[in-house]
């Protein structure tokens, strides 16, 4: 064990959140969970990704091999897991596949939907049959006019691939409704996410529209054209979300999943819940709606985006920081209350500005454990190696 700790933290240029100075290479150890803490060789990105967990591109998720562990720790298969901040829905897609029930909440529209898709059990043959012939039907009809598109759209895509992705939104709706309607919804926003005017090198957070024009690229190191259609991308995912559906379908149980659109800080639980796992947005340093733009934009979901927690626009002033800690001790004591004493609520949270331990004391958790792991990997403009934290905390008895 020990072994793979020193090779972690000779790579990784120290970025660890307690000083290194003065301690001895067991006290440094001592502070990370070795269980937590992948190489990426010991868990590579294709399992980090698998199934259902890779249906759409999400920045801020968890890996699912995380939940996995927290839910062995914590959690017995029947019981039942909230997420006050489902996001992707991570936790609910590993509560399902272990055999407990599972409750998400998020405040985003965007993310409701693909926590949906993810965990919905589908007549699989149908499924299939369906998104073909729509994308074939799409296919056939070509490009619709654009006219109508919104001015954001218009400035985003190129006149072929808006027209395409709108001809594909018109088809699914007159062809497709329930769950089968979502799956499309999703598959037409993945599609938008490739298809934006955006550079090879800029995927995650384009600011503006790249030039119509060929521009040399950072990433690939030649001169690259901007994405001109949609189609292809349309094609692509249809068959990939099959196959990622299908995958989960030989691991999916059929416990209940409850995917709620509501702010978790007044949220009332549909079920009783046995515990939580969550990973709760961090002040400035994410737009959970503005990530998925083109999905609000192109399916006219409803915006909350003035009541979503920490989001990176109100940025990091004493006053966003006040909000961030009043609106996360409200979700918190939200979530105890409907929860028995000492039930497990676990967090996991880079708490660089040591934000917690007030919130965690006003809403009544006691922290049992801090956990530290080693981040081995992000990808795109977020590359590197870093450390977060695991808070495992218990709701507090009554005095
Ligand atoms: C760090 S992400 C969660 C990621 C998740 N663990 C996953 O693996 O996908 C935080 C989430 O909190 C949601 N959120 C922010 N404010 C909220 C609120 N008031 N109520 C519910 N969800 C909220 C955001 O929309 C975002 O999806």
């Amino acid at each position: 064990m020990f072994a793979r700790g020193a090779r972690w933290l000779s790579e990784t240029g120290h970025k660890l959140n307690f000083p290194m100075s003065g301690l001895t290479q067991e006290a440094l150890y001592a502070g990370i969970d070795m269980e937590l803490s992948w190489s990426e060789h010991q868990l590579p990105q294709l399992e980090r990704t698998k199934h259902v967990h890779k249906l759409h591109p999400y920045l801020g998720k968890f890996i699912p091999q995380l939940v996995e562990v927290f839910l062995e720790r914590h959690f017995a298969p029947g019981t039942c897991v909230y997420d006050p901040f489902m996001g992707s829905g991570t936790t609910l897609v590993e509560a399902n596949a272990f055999g407990a029930h599972s409750v998400g909440c998020d405040i985003s529209a965007f993310n409701c939907l693909l926590s949906r898709v993810k965990t919905t059990q589908y007549s699989l043959g149908v499924l299939e049959l369906s998104l073909r012939s729509t994308l074939e039907e799409a296919r056939q009809a070509g490009p619709a006019p654009t006219d109508d598109a919104s001015p954001w759209m218009r400035r985003w895509y190129s006149d072929r691939a808006l027209g395409e992705l709108l001809q594909y939104r018109t088809i699914a709706s007159a062809q497709l409704e329930g769950p089968v309607h979502d799956v499309a919804k999703i598959i037409l926003s993945r599609a938008a996410r490739s298809a934006r005017l955006t550079t090879h090198y800029d995927l995650d957070f384009p600011s503006k529209p790249a030039p119509r024009k060929p521009y040399f690229c950072y990433k690939h190191k030649r001169i690259c054209k901007p994405v001109d259609e949609a189609a292809k991308f349309l094609a692509r995912y249809t068959a990939d979300t099959m196959r990622r559906i299908r995958d989960f379908a030989s691991v999916r149980t059929n416990k209940l999943v409850e995917v709620i659109h509501a702010d978790s800080r007044t949220l009332e639980l549909p079920i009783q819940a046995q515990g939580v796992i969550t990973s709760p947005p961090y002040p400035g340093l994410i737009d959970y709606h503005e990530q998925h733009r083109y999905a609000y934009e192109l399916l006219g979901l409803e915006d909350r985006s003035a009541v979503e927690l920490g989001r990176a626009k109100r940025g990091t002033s004493k006053t966003a920081l006040r909000e961030y800690i009043d609106g996360m001790t409200d979700v918190f004591t939200n979530a105890a209350r409907q929860l028995a004493a000492e039930a497990p609520v676990v967090i996991v949270v880079n708490d660089s500005r040591d934000l917690y331990p007030e919130i965690l004391e006003r809403a009544k958790l006691r922290l049992e454990r801090r956990l530290t792991r080693h981040v081995n990997r992000r990808t795109g403009r977020r590359a590197g190696q870093f450390f977060e934290d695991v808070l495992v905390c218990r709701v507090a008895g009554s005095p």
